[in-house]
């Protein structure tokens, strides 16, 4: 059996698959499920702070409309009661979810103003998450905002929080900027001990019959991997951080593809939701059975061993390569 031990923002896992947040953990039988199911550490759905301010009736809306919605995602929202909760809520489902499991559980926390994110942070951290993922979720829709502005703003917001809180500190960045790597990198310089790559918009769509905009989330296919499994790979080896790879984990095979590339783990949230949290166990079993018949003795030795610094062909990363697609394609 290859050792498929893996460490995580300095929290050592019994392996790379992890639950990313859903509204799978929105209560202490789904966490419990999800660690029976194997996930090796669970992610907790986010804490919006406009939950508990109520300032914002952009959440409500979301969450009333994928009630409502016919969309396949729409029985997977969490009930309007579970928002209506409040804060307290929250911390304490992080204080009984610790006492509960035996894997780490990392709150998730997305901010709206300076001091809720710092104050949340806080609340979590005494709550006893053994990390926090920032879910920095923002969509600049102000045309006049400009980038370095945008930018700015969601580092102050890493170094408030990580300044704050002496647990480690994972970014579940945005695949939409200008130089990511550079990004990246000023993540960690604020602190963060862990980058999550990509957080994936909700992106709304048009009802065309009430002729009126509905919040969608749809579960995503393994063809999803390619955008976070391209950063990875650029990333690994030059960044100080833990890379945690979200996005299109359905199959053992796409485990093995992020982790070559070189995140420490993967994060899955739509094929759980598909099969059930044992879907977890399954990749896990996958994935032993995949290292098996390569000869891989761990995880540690593939970890990476496709990043771009480790490839033949470095350039394969970059420039748009439809030369060689070209060259491939059958020719009619
Ligand atoms: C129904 C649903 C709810 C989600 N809720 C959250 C959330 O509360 N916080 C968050 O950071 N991501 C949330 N996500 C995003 C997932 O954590 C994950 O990053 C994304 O779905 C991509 O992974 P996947 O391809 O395995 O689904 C949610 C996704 C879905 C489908």
């Amino acid at each position: 059996m290859p050792d498929l031990r893996t460490t995580y923002l300095g929290l050592p896992l019994a392996h790379p698959v992890v639950a990313s947040a859903s509204p799978l953990s929105h209560d202490l039988d789904g966490i419990r499920r999800l660690e029976d199911g194997g996930a090796s550490a669970i992610v907790l759905f986010s804490l919006f702070e406009e939950q508990i301010e109520r300032e914002n009736a952009a959440m409500a809306t979301l969450a009333a409309a994928g009630a409502d919605s016919t969309g396949e995602v729409s029985s997977y929202f969490p009930p309007m009661e579970a928002f209506a909760a409040g804060p307290g809520a929250y911390f304490d489902l992080v204080r009984r979810a610790r006492q509960a499991v035996g894997v780490p559980v990392i709150a998730s926390l997305n901010g709206l103003t300076a001091t809720g994110w710092v104050d949340y942070a806080q609340l979590m951290h005494q709550a006893g998450a053994s990390a926090i993922e920032l879910n920095l979720f923002h969509i600049p829709a102000d045309p006049l905002a400009s980038g370095r502005d945008v930018e700015q703003r969601y580092a102050d917001t890493v170094a408030a929080v990580c300044g704050a809180v002496p647990i480690p500190v994972a970014v579940k960045l945005s695949p939409f900027f200008s130089a990511t790597g550079e990004m990246a990198r000023r993540f960690v310089a604020a602190g963060a001990r862990g980058l999550v790559l990509f957080n994936r918009f909700y992106q709304p769509d048009f009802d065309l019959d009430q002729l009126e905009v509905t919040p969608t989330v749809e579960l995503s296919s393994s063809a999803e991997i390619r955008l976070p499994l391209l950063w990875l790979a650029i990333l690994h080896g030059r960044v100080e951080a833990s890379l945690a790879a979200t996005t299109g984990v359905h199959t053992a095979a796409d485990v093995a593809k992020y982790l070559l590339a070189g995140a420490d783990v993967t994060m899955t949230t739509s094929a759980l939701l598909k099969h059930g949290p044992s879907h977890a166990s399954a990749l896990v079993a996958g994935l032993a059975a995949w290292l098996d018949s390569k000869g891989f003795a761990s995880v540690a030795q593939i970890k990476g061993a496709m990043s771009q610094q480790r490839v033949a062909d470095p350039t394969a990363f970059e420039r748009a390569n439809y030369m060689k697609v070209l060259q491939s394609w059958p020719r009619r």
